[in-house]
């Protein structure tokens, strides 16, 4: 069964209490979701966040975290109670200073109950006082916290954040972070942005990251562990981090040769995107056993399992991606993950092309000639595939032939300034495919609704009516030399 399933009971209480309607006269609890129909509890209504300062110390012998959370936000109704998406335990909950009280409700909500109740569109603080073991903690019957020989890694799609800081967890609330990790001499903690400053005190260190811009939760990271960081430039003057488990072993190499490509491929991505919108760059790979990357926001997360074939630049050609189509314009919900998925497959058939391995013609002549129509591949719709085929393969291969069908219908010219101009036109925000939809029609000049409808919603191999410019069904392919490559790099909680 999937690990994210929710019990029906469950659903029709979320949104009973979402249906309430906020008394005019009187202060009303803030909602357990943020009404995201694929995860109703996820985020929470009532207030925004602005800005993450995190305060943490981590033993790794014993995966004790402690920390303090203090979150800037501003109320959007009259508030009596709110909620925060976490698991740890809180010792103290303040609200502008003022002790407030607190429970764990069901699943992953801390119910705060501030002393006086807080008007609609008040700018507050609340402190969080807590300490726990993460990896002893699940909801849902699962846990995204990884233990490592040396620490742990927190990295992980849709949700992450419940395991090291609490969070109004949904990617529309975006915010900025101030992280400061204390660790025993001898680990490195890396996060999210630019590493601001190194301290040690009495056998402890606290390194300090921060990230300037606005970042979804899903996309903040920590990574605890014994590391080595390198720092460069690109050739366009973007700092590059990385950071390296010193325990790599025999995929140390590979992962190197792959990683430290992450400059020039910044740099060969931004000809397409526009100007790459981060301060930093990078990635790290620590000492797990999981298979998957995470475009964590300039931060990338890469499991050593990518690069034990070899060097990787696919995968991460892939991850720098998502830093514009994920990153910089993120979802509204996550029905709209094609945005993410979609383009970040795009983008290593441009690679593939570039690097002399497969067209991106080749590829997506590939992704429809191989699935016959009754292929239940063709029954995922990557417009709006429902939480459960959220990161199905269809969702990256269809999604990705579904731009080249975009691409054969507007010309070359229209297409490479949609490719450009989206991220330009939400920076720092949230888009929809229905957004994307509107935009590629005002760019292109042409209507488009049936086109989008065949490839991203109907349960059905496309027409070739909706496929001009692809290979005819029955036509003899070579599988282009990129294709395990790319496959490589699709993710979601199975691999
Ligand atoms: N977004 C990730 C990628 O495409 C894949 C992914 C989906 C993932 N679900 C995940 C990664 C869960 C880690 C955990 O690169
Ligand atoms: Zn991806």
């Amino acid at each position: 069964m999937h690990r994210r399933i929710i019990a029906p009971g469950a659903l029709a209480a979320a949104s009973l209490l979402l249906a309430i309607p906020a008394s005019a006269a009187s202060y009303s609890p803030g909602a357990p979701g943020i009404g995201d129909p694929y995860y109703p509890y996820y985020g929470n209504g009532g207030y925004d966040v602005s800005h993450y300062g995190l305060r943490l110390r981590y033993q790794p012998k014993t995966d004790e975290l402690q920390g303090t959370a203090t979150i800037k936000a501003r109320t959007t109704q009259d508030l009596s109670s709110f909620d925060l998406d976490f698991l740890l335990d809180v010792s103290e909950v303040r609200v502008n200073g003022v002790k407030a009280s607190f429970t764990h409700a069901e699943q992953h909500e801390l119910v705060i109950t501030p002393k006086r109740p807080l008007a609609k569109g008040t700018p507050i603080t609340v402190e969080v006082r807590y300490s726990g073991v993460p990896s002893t903690k699940s909801a849902y019957g699962f846990t995204t916290w990884h233990r490592t020989p040396d620490g742990a890694v927190a990295a992980d799609e849709p949700e992450s954040a419940w395991w090291w800081f609490p969070s109004n967890d949904h990617p529309s609330d975006k915010a900025t972070y101030d992280v400061s990790v204390s660790v025993p001499k001898g680990t490195q903690a890396i996060s999210n942005g630019a590493l601001r400053s190194v301290s040690s005190k009495r056998g402890w260190t606290e390194y300090s990251w921060r990230q300037d811009r606005p970042q979804a939760t899903y996309l903040a990271t920590l990574a605890l562990g014994r590391f080595d960081i390198t720092t460069s430039r690109s050739g366009r003057g973007v700092p590059v981090i990385n950071a390296y488990s010193t325990d790599l072993g025999a995929n140390d190499a590979a992962a190197r040769a792959s990683v430290e490509r992450t400059g020039e491929i910044v740099d060969w991505l931004s000809n397409y995107f526009g100007p790459y919108p981060f301060a930093t760059a990078g990635g790290y790979v620590p000492n797990t056993t999981t298979g998957y990357a995470l475009e964590t926001q300039t931060r990338v997360y890469y499991s050593p399992k990518q690069f034990a074939k070899g060097a990787n630049p696919s995968v991460v050609v892939h991850e720098l991606a998502h830093q514009w189509y994920g990153d910089d314009v993120s979802l509204k919900g996550w029905k709209d993950i094609w945005l993410n998925e979609g383009f970040a497959t795009y983008a290593q058939w441009l690679w593939s092309e570039h690097e002399g391995q497969g067209t991106t013609r080749q590829l997506a002549d590939q992704v429809y000639s191989a699935h016959p129509a009754d292929d239940p591949f063709w029954k995922v719709a990557p417009g709006d595939p429902g939480p459960d085929d959220q990161f199905d393969d269809a969702v990256y291969d269809r999604g990705a032939a579904a731009i080249q069908a975009l691409r054969d219908r507007v010309g070359d010219h229209a297409f490479f300034r949609i490719l450009k101009g989206w991220p330009k036109a939400h920076a720092y925000g949230n888009a929809s495919v229905a957004d994307f939809e509107k935009y590629a029609e005002q760019i292109s000049g042409k209507p488009l609704a049936g086109l989008f409808d065949a490839w991203l919603y109907q349960p059905v191999k496309p027409a070739a009516s909706a496929a001009r410019g692809f290979a005819a069904a029955g036509t003899p392919l070579a599988q282009p030399k990129s294709w395990k490559a790319v496959e490589a790099a699709h993710g979601g909680p199975n691999r």
